[in-house]
């Protein structure tokens, strides 16, 4: 598609109140200009470009690689673009502004705009929608259906306040034509600003025509300008989600109370329940059960898995695993066929092997558990000296008995038992009995 976009994401975003530049504020666990790019990428625009400005360090390391234009003080929205300017002075295309704090656009509207801005031939196509309450946005002033010119809220006389289209923020246009406009605006207006928006009225003026996109949905154009709206913006973008995870079959219980984030997947017939949290490149395949205040993170689940009120970071789980409630699975742990860890067991940087029994209470670091292995109760992987951590290696078939401390590094063999209660520091050999522990004394009748 010939066709550069330019986003907007300089500003300080006062409103905001925050220390955080604006743009990268997630919505539904995604940083909003991210979100925007995202949506750029499915059109398959052939470059798009931000004017950064303040806080622009902290918004590239959220983005890696983009192309931007620096505006190095923040003079207004018009003053914004014209920083893209020089980098466009051979480029006769078109170009679409976008605001990076419109977070809700979606790819199939920016298309449709732009093919029926081509059809019309108009010298610039804006993005509006109705709205009953239009407090903040730009209105879209029309004589005869021809728009003739954007009034800011700040700039809005009682009448004009009463206009409920309003201003996208998204526009299309001639590159050649938009700096030829952008040339004539001022700052003569409230704020002291340069007013992108003013490049209507100037294209009027000069016998141009400019028409308004009118999109129904009026959601699709919510601007993010403070904490409120960010809420409002990650709710629907939290439905649209689940709505789109219904569709391709996945069962919610309850949606509304349901936290999936954008970039999760989830395979048919998979039930969610109520307060569940799904987050980052979450991947959760078919037949699960994912029930109660469990959150999972950056994950990897197979099939017909069960987890029930249960954390899981940065892990992979295998079909068929049974977790939970209370477990927790720290990053770097892996979960073969067929595991089963319940209540309070932790397990961190370790592979639990096909089969592999943990039933209650145990944490497993910097451990591998071989095939059918039973951990009882209470085991703990003493993996930590206070400087270092070691590894601890178990084998296929071994019995852990209750309350074993295993002191690392150490290795116990395939088939070996060790007794409850024990603390083993040295390695036990396939098929051997370790134990370590006092013998017990009976003294009797010692009550009287
Ligand atoms: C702007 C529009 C308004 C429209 C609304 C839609 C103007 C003058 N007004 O108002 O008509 O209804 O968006 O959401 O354009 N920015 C810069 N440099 C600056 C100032 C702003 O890059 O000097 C960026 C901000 O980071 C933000 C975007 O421009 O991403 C919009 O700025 P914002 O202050 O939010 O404009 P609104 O008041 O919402
Ligand atoms: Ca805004």
């Amino acid at each position: 598609m010939k066709l550069k976009t330019l986003i907007l994401a300089a500003g300080k975003g006062t409103r905001m109140k925050s220390d955080l530049p604006k743009v990268i504020h997630k919505v539904n666990g995604i940083p909003m200009v991210k979100k925007i790019l995202n949506e750029l990428e499915t059109l398959g625009t052939e470059e798009n470009i931000l004017i950064l400005g303040h806080k622009k360090e902290e918004i590239l390391n959220v983005l890696g690689d983009v192309k931007y234009v620096v505006q190095k003080e923040q003079l207004g929205t018009g003053h914004a673009i014209m920083q893209a300017k020089d980098l466009l002075k051979d480029y006769d295309g078109d170009v679409m502004i976008l605001c990076g704090d419109t977070p809700l656009l979606k790819h199939e509207t920016l298309k449709e705009m732009y093919e029926t801005h081509k059809k019309s031939g108009v010298a610039t196509t804006i993005l509006t929608s109705i709205y009953e309450n239009p407090f903040g946005y730009g209105r879209i002033v029309k004589d005869n259906n021809k728009v003739i010119a954007i009034v800011e809220e700040k700039e809005a006389d009682e009448e004009t306040k009463k206009i409920k289209e309003v201003n996208a923020g998204v526009y299309c246009c001639n590159a050649k034509d938009l700096f030829n406009a952008l040339d004539k605006i001022d700052n003569n207006n409230e704020k002291g600003e340069y007013y992108l928006t003013d490049i209507v009225g100037i294209q009027v003026k000069e016998g141009k025509n400019v028409a308004s996109f009118v999109l129904e949905d009026n959601r699709e154009i919510l601007g993010v300008n403070s904490k409120v709206e960010l809420a409002e913006a990650s709710k629907i973008l939290r439905e649209r989600k689940n709505l789109s995870l219904m569709e391709e079959g996945v069962i919610l219980i309850d949606p509304s109370s349901t936290y999936i984030e954008e970039s999760v997947k989830i395979g048919k017939d998979t039930v969610i329940y109520p307060t569940v949290i799904l987050q980052g490149n979450t991947v959760i395949g078919e037949n699960c059960e994912i029930i109660g205040c469990s959150r999972i993170i950056d994950s990897t689940l197979g099939n017909n898995i069960r987890i029930e009120s249960s954390v899981i970071e940065e892990s992979i789980v295998d079909d068929k695993v049974t977790m939970g409630p209370f477990a927790h699975l720290r990053p770097k742990s892996h979960l073969k066929e067929k595991v089963h860890i319940g209540n309070f067991v932790e397990i961190k940087k370790s592979t639990l092997e096909y089969g592999v029994k943990a039933g209650h209470l145990t944490y497993l670091g910097n451990a591998t558990v071989g095939r059918d292995t039973n951990i009882g109760a209470g085991t703990i992987t003493c993996n930590y000296d206070g400087v270092n951590k070691f590894d601890t290696v178990i084998g296929e078939n071994v019995f852990i008995g209750s309350d074993t401390m295993l002191v690392a590094p150490v290795n116990i063999g395939d088939k070996a038992i060790t007794g409850a209660g024990s603390v083993i520091t040295k390695d036990v050999a396939p098929k051997a009995l370790a134990v370590e522990r006092n013998k017990q004394i009976i003294k009797f009748e010692w009550r009287k």
